[in-house]
């Protein structure tokens, strides 16, 4: 059974609490939940893991970068900082889908800048939880078709 890495970054543990006037009312649980039921349907299996700290997110891809055919991420605030995350990227060399809730082109200039996006096959945003599942659809066709 093919297996995919789910990784959400800093704060997402806070969903349904946290800005819902950006981020919905959804929780990371009920998000996990449905990227469970769709990964079924495909029969992959998910390694879903949320982390507040840089470091242990450069480990979570290092460990799971033979175990797992693809990552789908949301890097959060990291997105816009990490040169470590990218590399991490990089250095696993399996198909990687970059997720946002929101449009981080229509928010405060800071987010413009993804520094994860050009190392990713594609990136999803704007969707709220739709774009977990989205992405999640993505990187099983490319997976597929590997
Ligand atoms: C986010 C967008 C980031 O700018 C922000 O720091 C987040 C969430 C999103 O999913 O819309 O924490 O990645």
């Amino acid at each position: 059974m093919k297996k995919i890495l789910v990784i959400h970054g800093p704060n997402l543990n806070l969903l349904g609490k946290r800005e819902p006037g950006i981020y919905g009312k959804t929780t990371l649980k009920q998000i996990n939940q449905a990227l469970e039921k769709a990964a079924k349907k495909y029969k992959i299996k998910l390694i879903a893991k949320q982390s507040n700290h840089e470091g242990e997110i450069v480990d979570l891809i290092g460990k799971n970068k033979n175990k797992a055919s693809g990552i789908l991420i949301n890097p959060a605030a990291y997105t816009h900082t990490s040169v470590a995350i990218r590399d991490a990227i990089l250095a696993a060399g399996i198909p990687t889908i970059e997720v946002h809730l929101s449009n981080i082109h229509s928010r405060e200039e800071f987010r413009h800048k993804s520094l994860i996006s050009p190392v990713v096959k594609g990136t999803i945003m704007g969707f709220g939880p739709k774009s977990y599942i989205l992405g999640l659809e993505a990187l099983i066709d490319l997976i597929n078709v590997k």
